[in-house]
């Protein structure tokens, strides 16, 4: 979690930003059940009205309301109103009427006056629907015997009433009512399109965030892994980490987005929900079952679907090693008819990862249903309680709707949150996996104060070199020392495995030594920055590696070669037939892997790399083994040329004789350890290792 916070800090205004957002989308979505609440309860039920005192009523009607206000009270209703005599017209509502009586209309908005009218209004009312003469003395008491227990619904009476009076009036009630209807519908509208602006710009800040955060983290994975030594390479395999840098960054995206999403909108939503649902305390009590069932529900399936989360994770890097082995080695798996095995081996991972995938699978689906059923339920007990309350007049139809959409909101946001909760673990696995990457301790590093080495050529010592590889148990070299001047080509040679490959590893630092040192020009090379130390090489590995581009790109290398320095490296690495047979010449492409040219090609492309900068050292780890022997000549007799030129000094590994027999110093290797060391004529007299080889490669008459 820490990765991914310290991921998301330079986006800290972005996310203040998304929550601002989503706090106005779940205000917006919350509030339109409130406005649809009011079309059905104010628009449809009473006809549009909304206060429990009229904005204008005949003097006929005010007259019999005022027959049941206190004498005290009388005064200050007769001062919210104007007396307008019938015929002159005047503007109630929206509408403007003319009167064909007198009219008592509003000139002043007195909040009391609902208070002080809606009881009048509802007596006047009664009275007139049971035919009371309210005249009489005990008209009151009569009308307050019929109204006992319906205190509660004095309101919707005297709405209902106002639409009577207002009929009286000359007033159009349809009118009021589609007016009503239509300002709540329009405000819905406006609403409503707010949430969606606000929604839109708040997933588009947090896709936008999220994926910048996921390339962020590509990078520096990248960037890690190009700065890894082959001893952390070790411990991933390639496998491993392009699942890394592909499937478990989307991974971690995803998780940031549904942060930003659905991780904030759903407490927000689920607690102004609750608030809201909080006003209709008689039947809430619903919800808490409801959020119970599904919490339980999470619990079961998340303790069986958690753990496995992990092991698809890994079951993926296997699936991708195979595949990619496979691919590898297609040819030598189709030389060998050995398809049926790695099928098996193939298959044997597939099903165990369509078995977990599956597990998990079904008990996400499950939750589905579950949540449906979960879901219905509740709105029909919802129905089925508030109908009680509609019918003791403590609820609305209005009010139902309105909670049920509430209740809904509260459901879903509980399920989200669940979810999420159930989510991160799976993309905790992934933010784990990338950590291991990023915190790995790379073994080999530059120094704090790098040591500048001069421009001119120096000594390359080795000094008692002993190497392990990291994690082996024996070492591979032993007690190596020897020393290679300006202009001197020091050849290795040996049986397979004696360790020249290594002895040339160590050179440019692809491995530190584990015991005693390297130097050149006098400092250990472990006191010099790692670019100074490569920039002062060239090397051409054993095994040659062409990458996707063309032959011009894969000389140059991201150097800046020029047109001369380019020339030089095709001559001298025999490269012209090469660029000549191709129609596009240095750009003819290379695929990749350079599986487009021929081994020999592929060598003599990587000796052109080698070659295209000056450098004071270059190294060619067994490069002319797939030359034939005219080539491998001239090769090298153009090499000598340059380093005649250049003084370099030059590390040939070879398996051949004749391509190191006239080398200043030729190194015998045997199991790691040095045996002999000279010039070719001195260790065939008296090196008993170099004798065997050079005899099983060449007639006594060519060794004389
Ligand atoms: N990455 C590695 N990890 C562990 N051991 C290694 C590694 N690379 C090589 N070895 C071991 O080190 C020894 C020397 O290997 P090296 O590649 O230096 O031989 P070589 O002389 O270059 O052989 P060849 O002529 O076949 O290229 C071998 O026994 C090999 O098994
Ligand atoms: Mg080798």
């Amino acid at each position: 979690m820490k990765l991914i916070f310290r991921y998301m800090k330079p986006y800290l205004l972005i996310v203040l930003a998304v929550i601002a957002l989503t706090f106005v989308q779940v205000q917006t979505e919350l509030t339109l059940p409130d406005y649809m609440s009011g079309i059905v309860t104010n628009g449809i039920q009473y006809g549009g009205i909304t206060e429990s005192s009229p904005q204008a009523l005949t003097k006929k009607d005010m007259d019999e309301v005022l027959n049941f206000v206190s004498a005290g009270d009388r005064q200050t209703i007769l001062n919210m109103f104007e007396l307008i005599p019938a015929g002159s017209s005047a503007k109630v509502d929206d509408q403007t009427v003319t009167f064909k009586e007198d009219v008592y209309v509003r000139v002043n908005d007195d909040e009391k006056a609902d208070a002080l009218m809606e009881r009048p209004l509802v007596y006047a009312y009664m009275a007139k629907q049971q035919g009371i003469d309210i005249s009489s003395a005990d008209a009151e008491n009569k009308i307050s015997e019929s109204l006992k227990g319906l205190e509660e619904n004095y309101g919707s009476m005297a709405r209902i009433y106002i639409r009577q009076l207002y009929e009286d009036v000359g007033l159009s009630a349809e009118t009021i009512q589609n007016s009503y209807i239509l300002t709540t519908g329009l405000k819905m509208l406006g609403i409503a399109a707010i949430g969606v602006f606000v929604q839109i710009l708040g997933t588009y800040l947090a896709t936008k965030t999220s994926s910048k955060i996921a390339a962020t983290m590509r990078k520096d994975v990248f960037e890690k892994v190009e700065s890894f030594s082959s001893s952390e390479f070790s411990k991933f395999s390639t496998s491993s980490l392009i699942t890394r840098t592909g499937n478990d960054i989307t991974k971690i995206q995803q998780l940031i987005q549904m942060m930003m999403r659905m991780m904030l909108m759903s407490p927000i939503m689920g607690i102004t929900a609750v608030i809201k649902v909080m006003r209709y305390p008689n039947i809430s009590w619903l919800l808490i079952v409801a959020i119970g069932v599904i919490v339980c529900a999470m619990i079961v399936l998340a303790v069986f679907a958690v753990p496995k989360f992990e092991v698809i994770q890994k079951l993926t890097d296997r699936l991708n090693s195979i595949m990619r082995e496979f691919l590898d080695g297609m040819l030598v798996i189709r030389a060998f008819n050995s398809e049926k095995i790695e099928e098996e081996k193939f298959d044997d991972i597939n099903s165990t990862f369509r078995k977990v995938d599956r597990f998990v699978s079904n008990i996400m689906n499950i939750m589905g249903p579950v949540m449906t059923f979960v879901m219905n339920a509740l709105t029909v007990s919802i129905t089925w309680f508030a109908a009680k309350q509609i019918d003791i007049d403590a609820m609305t139809i209005g009010e139902m709707m309105a909670f049920t959409q509430y209740a809904m909101h509260v459901v879903m946001s509980f399920m989200f949150v669940t979810v999420t909760f159930f989510m991160i673990p799976r993309s905790m696995v992934s933010v784990k996996r990338i950590e291991e990457v990023l915190n790995t301790v790379n073994t080999i590093n530059d120094p704090k104060d790098p040591i500048a080495l001069p421009e001119e050529n120096g000594t390359l010592a080795f000094d008692h070199v002993t190497f392990r590889y990291p994690g082996a148990e024996e070492s591979v070299l032993e007690d190596i020392s020897f020393e290679a001047k300006p202009g001197e080509t020091v050849a290795f040679i040996g049986s397979t495995g004696s360790g020249k490959s290594t002895i040339i590893k160590l050179i440019p630092r692809l491995f530190d030594v584990t015991e005693g040192k390297i130097t050149y020009c006098g400092h250990d090379i472990r006191d010099v920055s790692q670019k100074q130390l490569h920039d002062k090489i060239g090397l051409a590995t054993q095994k040659a590696i062409l990458f996707t581009g063309d032959i011009r790109s894969n000389i140059e290398f991201g150097r800046d070669v020029s047109e001369e320095e380019m020339k030089e490296a095709i001559a001298i690495s025999q490269s012209e037939s090469i660029i000549k047979e191709k129609e596009e010449g240095l750009d003819a492409p290379i695929t990749q892997g350079g599986t487009n040219v021929s081994g020999g090609q592929k060598q003599r492309l990587s000796i052109a790399r080698a070659l295209a900068k000056r450098r004071n050292i270059y190294i060619f780890d067994d490069s002319f083994s797939a030359l034939d022997y005219a080539t491998d000549k001239r090769l090298r007799a153009a090499l000598n040329e340059l380093i005649e030129k250049t003084k370099a000094t030059v590390f040939i590994v070879a398996q051949r004789i004749s391509t190191i027999k006239n080398a200043d110093k030729i190194i015998v290797l045997n199991e790691g350890k040095i045996v002999g060391e000279g010039k070719h004529e001195d260790l065939l007299k008296n090196c008993e290792v170099y004798k065997q080889i050079a005899y099983s490669q060449l007639s006594k008459e060519e060794l004389a």
